[in-house]
This record gives C-alpha cells, sequence and structure tokens, in this order.
C-alpha cells in the first residue's frame, strides 16, 4: 500500500460526501489534488456546484477540471471544505502549511459549516509538533517576529523557494518553526497570533468537523 494509494482514498470517501447545491471549499496539496480530480469526475457526470479556492494553485487545478467558481464577493459562506493536513492529533487539531496555503486556508476553512480534513496513515499522530509549524508573516520586518516566535521555543527557519525566500499568495514570508511536541495547540496558536507582524498561524485548533485518515485500505472517519 503506497501513500498515494492512501491519499487518493480518503481524498476520494471526503469528495463523495459533496451533494448537489454546495458551495464547497477546494484545498490545496497532493492530498487535496485527488479530490479536486474526483469532484471534476463526479461535475462531469452531473453534480452541481460551485468551489471557492483556498489557493492560486487550487483556482488553476479547479479551473482545468471544470469546476465552476465563485469567491467571497458573492458568497461568504460555504457549506463544505476538503482539505488536507501535515498533522492531526486525537482532538482533531490539525497542522497546515506545508504547501505554504495556510492564510486562505484558514479564511476558507472558517468560513465553512463543514470542514473535511483527509490524509494518509502517516499524518495520525498523537501529539502535533514533529512537522515544523509553519507561521505566515509580513515580510517587513520579519525578523522580528521570527525573534519572538524564537522565544516561544522553537529554532525558526524562513522558507525559500529558488534561492529567495518563499512567497505566498499573499506576498507573505513562512517562518518553519520547529517547536518539537505542542501538548497544548489552542495555547500556542493564541501566543503565536498576538505576535504583531504575524499573519497567520499553521495551527487549525475546532476548526475540522470530520478527519478521514486511510490505513491500508481502510478509511477512518473521526469526528470531533
Ligand atoms: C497546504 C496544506 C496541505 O493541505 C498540507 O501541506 C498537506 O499537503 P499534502 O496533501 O501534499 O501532504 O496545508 O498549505
Amino acid at each position: 500500500m503506497t501513500r498515494d494509494r492512501e491519499k487518493q482514498l480518503a481524498a476520494e470517501a471526503a469528495a463523495a460526501l459533496v451533494e448537489d447545491g454546495m458551495v464547497v471549499g477546494l484545498g490545496t496539496g497532493s492530498t487535496a489534488a485527488f479530490a479536486l480530480r474526483k469532484l471534476g469526475e463526479r461535475i462531469r457526470g452531473g453534480l452541481k456546484i460551485q468551489g471557492v479556492p483556498s489557493s492560486r494553485w487550487a483556482e488553476n487545478m479547479a479551473r482545468e477540471l471544470g469546476i465552476p467558481l465563485t469567491d467571497f464577493s458573492r458568497t461568504t459562506r460555504i457549506d463544505m471544505t476538503l482539505d488536507g493536513a501535515d498533522e492531526v492529533d486525537p482532538g482533531l487539531n490539525l497542522i497546515k502549511g506545508g504547501g505554504g496555503a495556510l492564510f486562505r486556508e484558514k479564511i476558507v476553512a472558517a468560513a465553512s459549516t463543514r470542514l473535511v480534513i483527509f490524509a494518509d496513515g502517516s499524518k495520525r499522530v498523537p501529539t502535533l509538533g514533529k512537522f515544523p509549524l509553519p507561521v505566515e508573516v509580513n515580510p517587513f520586518g520579519w525578523q522580528v517576529a521570527a525573534r519572538k516566535l524564537g522565544d516561544l521555543g522553537a529554532p525558526v527557519t524562513l522558507r525559500q523557494a529558488g534561492g529567495q525566500p518563499f512567497l505566498s499568495d499573499n506576498q507573505g514570508y513562512i517562518l518553519d518553526c520547529a517547536f518539537g511536541a505542542i501538548p497544548d495547540p489552542p495555547e500556542l496558536e493564541a501566543r503565536i497570533r498576538r505576535i504583531t507582524g504575524v499573519m497567520e498561524c499553521g495551527l487549525f485548533c475546532g476548526l475540522a468537523h470530520t478527519v478521514l485518515l486511510a490505513e491500508g485500505e481502510t478509511v477512518h472517519t473521526l469526528r470531533r
């Protein structure tokens, strides 16, 4: 059983939850790609939905797949968002942002009546934090936010792409913060969000309603 097969199983189980008439948040990443492809297939079979992309990547992919799109100027309510994650703990707290889309992903998640996360089994952890926590910051004075994140206990790395700082869809920088075990994710999220210059934090606490985790051929449904 490859990890890709687990991603596909979990993502397709999530895409099967989408119903006619829904406004659907479209997640970002290699697992979300399987869900988007499945949605494209269902749309070709007659499903009628409108998608709200969580990144330029998701927008481009949705266009290629023929998924009709809408945006927050037309609706501020999303019925169901389908997205991946970098880590999931037993309380359904998440680390997201490995692909650098955490800011838009969190806005889309916050607008959603139901956030459905799907992942391969390697993403299930007893405690968040093995995956370095992505934090998006304003490029101006990013070093100040980096120092304050460091004061919270994390070695901090400015994410790079092609020898330059990685720029998010919102022109933010990403600081990857290696906290190690995060025993109280909501508390750390609150502390990080109080740092001036922080645009968003990759901890998603209390947002996921359902997590579909594939382990082998079995897709487990975890609910909050
Ligand atoms: C992007 C994300 C992704 O959902 C997360 O990084 C998981 O990606 P993948 O499905 O490729 O493992 O949060 O910002």
